[in-house]
């Protein structure tokens, strides 16, 4: 459903939104960016207050519902991708609501790096890749985008997550590339040992104290499965270490996000258990150690 809405009337919401925004110490651009997504309005527009004279803005929301979804950005600090109901992450416009994680633009890399690991090995490109606590579905996604030729299974605890990640797999077009399993990590496809040509996570990796004092958007909005990795915040990153190996081909490619100060840990545990080689921690766009690289070596039994 549509609504046409008066710009005068508009202009005057958003005049005195703006005022709410600052004073509460929240980023203007956010407003600016409901707007634009939820309206038929532009960056341009709102720029030069052009809009006044129009009096049919077309708009997904009245002003009285624009309003309340404003108080819940500015009151309850719900963050502006869930009042929308999507954002944008690579060249995608996922469905988001609290059942999963809002996708972050540094957890992108991956796929570049998945690419860049394939390069030696291009044979890789056409296997199964298996993306590990998918929430809304990004990654696999994105990895069916970029390697066309591959099967892609996607697996989460959560069964809600897992919803939403179908959804969003069906509205880009990828729902017959990807398998959906709900279960705890490997249990669920436990029978395709040896088979994955990649294995990709972006697991809980936030220690459980430090989750407790994130900021309200995160703390009291977004899913605690897909933050608390326990009490030093490597539970779940040693479970899939440990376990990736009965998982990958030979040569197949393991890449898992991490927390910055993470990165000495999971060099160490990836290199003692011996399945691994070519380890590398990475660094995102903010030069923060944020991902581990290796490539999964088999053992010759002499
Ligand atoms: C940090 S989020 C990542 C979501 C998505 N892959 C992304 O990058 O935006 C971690 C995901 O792991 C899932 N998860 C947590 N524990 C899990 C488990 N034991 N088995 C499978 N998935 C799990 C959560 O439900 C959540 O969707």
């Amino acid at each position: 459903m549509f609504f046409s809405l008066s710009g005068q009337k508009l202009f005057n919401w958003y005049q005195q939104a703006k005022q709410q925004t600052i004073i509460n110490n929240i980023p203007l651009f956010e407003l600016d960016y409901l707007l634009i997504e939820l309206t038929n309005l532009n960056n341009l527009n709102l720029r030069l207050n052009n809009y006044q004279n129009n009096d049919q803005i077309i708009s997904k929301k009245s002003l009285e519902e624009l309003q309340n979804l404003w108080d819940l950005r500015v009151k309850k600090r719900c963050p502006v991708q869930y009042l929308i109901g999507e954002c944008h992450w690579r060249n995608f416009t996922l469905k988001v609501t609290p059942d999963v994680l809002i996708p972050r633009p540094e957890t992108e890399l991956i796929i570049d790096r998945a690419l860049q690991l394939t390069e030696q090995y291009p044979y890789l490109r056409s296997g199964k890749w298996l993306d590990l606590g998918t929430g809304s579905g990004a990654i696999a996604i994105a990895l069916a985008d970029t390697f066309p030729e591959a099967v892609i299974y996607a697996v989460d605890k959560s069964e809600k997550a897992l919803k939403i990640a179908q959804e969003n797999a069906f509205n880009l077009g990828f729902f017959k590339r990807i398998k959906f399993f709900h279960g705890s990590w490997f249990n669920p496809i436990n029978e395709l040992k040896n088979g994955f040509s990649g294995i990709v996570s972006n697991p809980p990796y936030i220690p459980s104290q430090v989750v407790l004092q994130l900021q309200p958007e995160v703390i009291n909005h977004e899913p605690r499965i897909a933050l608390d990795g326990g009490d030093d915040g490597l539970n779940d990153i040693r479970h899939l270490i440990i376990n990736a190996p009965n998982f990958l081909i030979n040569n197949g490619v393991f890449i898992l996000e991490m927390m910055d100060g993470q990165g000495d840990f999971v060099e160490k545990f990836l290199i003692n258990n011996t399945n691994y080689t070519n380890i590398k921690i990475d660094r995102d766009l903010a030069n923060l150690e944020r991902f581990a690289l290796a490539y999964h070596r088999k053992k010759v039994i002499a």
